[in-house]
């Protein structure tokens, strides 16, 4: 089998390993990677950048038409959260900040699935897999108000959209990373406050690799996970099950 996949934010980070996974798994030949900051990024053979705010419908479709061809994988993976040293009003952890903020963090992490995948999915054939990066935020309370409870409704609506797409025979499942090291976390903490934190919240004691998400993203949007929907894989380390000390 051969097929296009379509991976957001896959210009670097997370993203950029699922691509890699994806065509290393061997069902799909070309990856199409969406992403708002293509400067400077690699595309490997197999994969193409096209810069695409997901937020944005109209710029979304635009791009999905460009492809010339129909996706049996989408993963909807862009996510996180713009840096904003500028906003002296974004404290973090704040559980009374700025409600644009909120929205935007809604927006990013939970609508933009809803906006890629109404306008992918409906040229998708029976036997394509849709897989959502999700976060352990989604899962546990925490301090990231927005951000947690936007991981939390994409969660649930992977869930709605597995019921609803599996009479179509499309299935759709989430991960849920921990804590790895990419640019989301560079721009707002020290490497050696991130390693404390690690040591603190991962029984595992070790942070996980964007391949190691990757791995399991490829396999949930395998066949060899053809009777799998509707599920969320947490790859953690172990976090969710609290601290051994
Ligand atoms: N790194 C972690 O510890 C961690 C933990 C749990 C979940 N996640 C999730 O993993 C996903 C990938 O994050 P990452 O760690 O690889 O971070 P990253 O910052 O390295 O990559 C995110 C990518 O998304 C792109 N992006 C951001 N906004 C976009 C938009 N509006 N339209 C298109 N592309 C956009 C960025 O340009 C970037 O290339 C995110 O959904 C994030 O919430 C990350």
């Amino acid at each position: 089998m051969s097929g296009l996949a379509i991976v957001t934010g896959g210009a670097r980070g997370i993203g950029a390993a699922i691509a890699a996974a994806l065509l290393a798994d061997g069902e799909i030949d070309e990856v199409a990677a969406f992403d708002l900051d293509i400067a400077g990024a690699q595309a490997p053979a197999g994969v193409t950048l096209h810069q695409c705010d997901v937020t944005n419908v109209e710029q979304v479709r635009d791009v999905v038409a460009s492809l010339g061809r129909h996706a049996t994988v989408l993963v909807n993976n862009a996510g996180g959260g713009k840096h904003r040293p500028e906003r002296t009003d974004n404290k973090p952890g704040d559980p009374f900040g700025p409600v644009d903020l909120f929205r935007e963090s809604v927006d990013l992490n939970l609508t933009s699935a809803h906006i890629v995948t109404s306008v992918v999915g409906p040229n998708m054939a029976s036997g394509s897999a849709i897989c959502n990066t999700a976060s352990i935020a989604g899962l546990m309370p925490n301090a990231m108000m927005a951000y947690g409870a936007a991981k939390a409704g994409l969660i649930h609506w992977t869930k709605c959209m597995a019921l609803s797409l599996a009479p179509r025979g499309i299935r759709v499942n989430a991960v849920a990373p921990g804590f790895i090291y990419t640019r989301l976390w560079e721009q707002t903490l020290p490497r050696k406050y991130f390693d404390q934190m690690v040591g603190v919240a991962v029984p595992m004691s070790s942070e996980q690799t964007p391949e190691q998400i990757a791995d399991s993203v490829a396999f949930l949007c395998s066949a060899r996970a053809a009777q799998i929907t509707g599920q969320v894989l947490a790859i953690d380390g172990g976090s969710l099950l609290g601290q051994v000390r």
